[in-house]
């Protein structure tokens, strides 16, 4: 009704949906536990936040939105996820450290696309940041429609792709692996993100913490960043604040609902692992 992106997650089995909607009655399904968010690394972040650039998340943008649309399942859909692999694959390509790699799902033909930075630690655990990389047209999104979504979400996939550039260029290796996503049919359900979450979730994978960037380049409102307090973990949420507060002293926080599970953050609360969400207004 609010024609928001996503709107809906698809269930692949109506058992699946009832399990689901279960699960959102009872509260977050337990998960792996929650880290201390003690902020400790102003000396190695500080000098990496200044490397950030406004042209290159400008540029990914561009090169996104080239595309006439990033649908699911056309034929631009499945070229700009090559394009966006391509892209990390040369921003990485001097780290033995780093590796990009697309994920194939099982249903459709665009590919989710994953770049991990392994960690120095023993722990195994994982950090994933995301974003989703396609575009839908809701009167309809055939190989020649256009829908260059812009802000919904190329904004956050340059985002992703700018840090990215900038922990290859520098050589950070992090104490836990980082995973950053960019997401495969996310406007058709959340398909791409459920399909990742649960076979983390199978898989037993530590996560320790999600976070998603959907739409973050539009100023539509008073303050410049509303953290989502729903399917998100509060702990976490308080968290992002205090990086805020730590980081990036001039940004205002607000905190706001969505009303429904509105991106792919919603995939990985659903198997239990702490999500936030900040959102551009
Ligand atoms: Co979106």
């Amino acid at each position: 009704e609010l024609r928001h992106c996503g709107g809906f997650m698809y269930h692949i089995t109506e058992a699946d949906g009832h399990l689901s909607m279960e699960r959102a009655a009872g509260g977050t399904s337990a998960g792996p536990a929650r880290p201390g968010y003690a902020i400790t690394n102003q000396a190695i972040v500080g000098p990496l936040l200044e490397q950030m650039q406004e042209k290159n998340i400008a540029d990914t943008i561009e090169g996104l939105t080239g595309f006439a649309n990033r649908y699911y399942s056309s034929a631009p859909g499945i070229e700009s996820s090559n394009w966006l692999k391509r892209k990390w694959i040369e921003l990485a390509a001097s780290r033995d450290h780093i590796s990009i790699e697309p994920y194939a799902h099982a249903r459709y033909d665009q590919r989710s696309v994953i770049a991990t930075i392994a960690g120095t630690d023993k722990s195994a655990e994982v950090v994933v940041m995301g974003a989703h990389l396609d575009t839908i047209n809701l009167l309809g999104t055939k190989d020649t429609t256009k829908a260059p979504g812009a802000d919904d979400d190329a904004s956050g996939v340059a985002g992703l792709t700018e840090v990215l550039r900038v922990l290859a260029a520098s050589g950070y290796k992090p104490r836990r692996t980082i995973r950053l996503i960019a997401y495969a049919a996310e406007e058709v359900g959340l398909r791409g993100s459920q399909e990742i979450a649960r076979e983390y979730k199978k898989n037993a994978v530590n996560v320790v913490g999600v976070l998603q960037l959907d739409m973050t380049n539009f100023k539509g409102s008073a303050k410049d960043i509303y953290i989502f307090t729903d399917y998100t973990d509060e702990g976490q949420n308080g968290f992002l604040e205090n990086l805020l507060k730590v980081y990036l002293t001039t940004v205002t926080v607000g905190y706001e609902k969505c009303g429904y599970g509105c991106s792919d953050h919603a995939s990985w609360s659903a198997q239990g692992y702490a999500t936030s969400m900040p959102f551009e207004a």
